[in-house]
């Protein structure tokens, strides 16, 4: 029998999720997962969640459940990102017919999801990518949403992605048709480089007090940032992180320093070189990662040299300031970031729209991304609005004794670090690349410009003559 309206390819957290979501929506579901080796567990724990739930069937048979499905057929992959999801596509393709749809909504390499949207393409199936974001409780109350792919495909399946997503100040969906190709797949791979930045940035604040300062005051210190404009949902995480106490004892001095990663924030990363974009503060986050991850090289140079953190005070009004600008930065590389790819593949990305869905829902909301929604409307950049840029430059000076603070302390604060030098280096009209032209000239004859010259008039020098 054909009668289920959706399909839901994987019970995982975020799979079971946001299929308790849609079904809360009056949607007739049909949800599969393999039943091999642990994964069987996932069909029985979702057998139970559900028993209030009629319209929502199981299956462990792949045919039965593609049979399941009114067409055309529109399936949600809720699967690991990567070879998981080309092996699917292997199976189901022989199922599904002409007009079908597919919404990956992993966190899928963008590249991937534009040659599998090639490849179903070629079998007539439409291939949607869409970035989720806010975690398991997001999925069953209500993500951002990053759909693209072909706007004709998404129009078939945007009211329902719509139903499930969450709502922004004014009762809008915190989902928006990004554009083509895997162009939400990007959007959400910068989300995530932008989260990189703003959890390393609270976890500098974190190292910068936590010598002079106790949990609870580091707390109310970021209480403080709040009342300040700052509120955010990673702000209000980190003070419910540090006032968790397990048998008298935080957590968090129980957790070892050891970052992990899925690959976004790598990948975004690389993408700015790709693009030709500065996201010097995202890299610098990746790499704290990657640094956190040698612990045992870093106990053993820590005995050899016998470090030490030196006991100095941090102001804290500066500190709060240096939040403010490094935090405007942060969000300025992310969005430049993808305004470059979007000339790039001529995606036509909406800024706007971009930061209003991730005003609720995802893991960056914040105050600071409403007032983005307003500020693109009318600038492609936030370093083309003067209110900004005097706002970032007032706080020059605060994120600069923070700095020189955490150096005496000898703290190591890199996102921070990356906001400052990169807000200097864009504020200052001549930088030192003049001898880097000299220099390949030397070397290799690439020529130069002359700054008394027209501009793409080029000339070279007889370095040793
Ligand atoms: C979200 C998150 C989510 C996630 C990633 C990042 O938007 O809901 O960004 O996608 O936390 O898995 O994870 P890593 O920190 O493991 O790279």
């Amino acid at each position: 029998m054909s009668s289920s309206q959706f399909g839901v390819f994987g019970l995982g957290v975020m799979g079971r999720n946001i299929a308790l979501n849609i079904a809360d929506q009056g949607v007739k579901l049909s949800t599969y997962n393999r039943a091999i080796g642990p994964e069987k567990e996932l069909l029985d724990q979702f057998a139970q969640l559900i028993e209030e739930h009629h319209d929502i069937h199981i299956y462990d048979d792949l045919q039965a459940f593609v049979a399941s499905l009114s067409r055309p057929r529109k399936i949600l992959i809720m699967i690991k990102a990567g070879q998981a999801i080309d092996e699917v596509i292997k199976v189901l393709l022989p199922l599904l017919e002409t007009g079908d749809i597919i919404i990956d909504g992993g966190n899928s390499h963008y590249k991937d999801t534009q040659r599998r949207q090639e490849l179903t393409k070629s079998h007539d199936i439409q291939w949607i990518g869409s970035g989720i974001s806010g975690g398991e409780k997001g999925a069953r109350r209500g993500p951002s949403m990053m759909p693209s792919g072909s706007r004709v495909a998404y129009d078939q399946i945007s009211l329902l992605l719509e139903s499930i997503s969450a709502q922004d100040a004014s009762g809008n969906a915190c989902c928006t048709y990004i554009g083509e190709g895997g162009s939400g797949h990007f959007v959400k791979m910068i989300h995530n480089g932008i989260e990189y930045a703003e959890m390393q940035l609270l976890a500098e604040i974190y190292d910068l007090l936590k010598t002079n300062h106790s949990y609870a005051e580091i707390g109310q210190f970021l209480e403080e940032c709040k009342a300040y404009g700052q509120s955010s949902y990673l702000l209000d995480i980190t003070i419910d992180i540090l006032n968790k106490k397990e048998g008298g004892h935080h957590i968090l001095d129980m957790i070892l320093d050891r970052a992990g990663n899925k690959g976004t924030g790598s990948w975004g990363s690389k993408a700015a070189l790709d693009y030709g974009t500065t996201n010097t503060m995202m890299a610098a986050a990746v790499f704290c990662r990657y640094m956190s991850s040698y612990k045992e090289e870093r106990v053993r140079l820590s005995a050899e040299v016998n470090a030490k953190r030196q006991d100095i005070g941090i102001d804290l009004s500066a500190l709060k300031n240096a939040y403010v600008a490094a935090r405007w930065i942060n969000h300025h590389q992310g969005f430049a970031l993808i305004k470059a790819a979007s000339s790039h593949y001529n995606w036509d990305i909406n800024l706007s729209e971009t930061a209003r869905i991730w005003t609720n829902g995802c893991i960056i909301r914040s105050d600071l991304m409403t007032k983005c929604i307003e500020l693109f409307k009318t600038k492609d950049s936030i370093l083309d609005d003067d209110h900004f840029i005097k706002l970032i430059e007032s706080k020059r000076s605060d994120l600069k004794n923070i700095l020189s603070s955490a150096i005496k302390a000898e703290i190591s604060i890199p996102c921070f670090q990356a906001a400052f030098d990169y807000w200097i280096h864009m504020t200052r009209a001549s930088v030192p690349a003049n001898l880097i032209q000299a220099q390949r000239d030397y070397f290799g004859a690439h020529t130069y410009e002359r700054i008394d010259a027209d501009r793409g008039k080029f000339f070279h020098t007889q370095w040793q003559e």
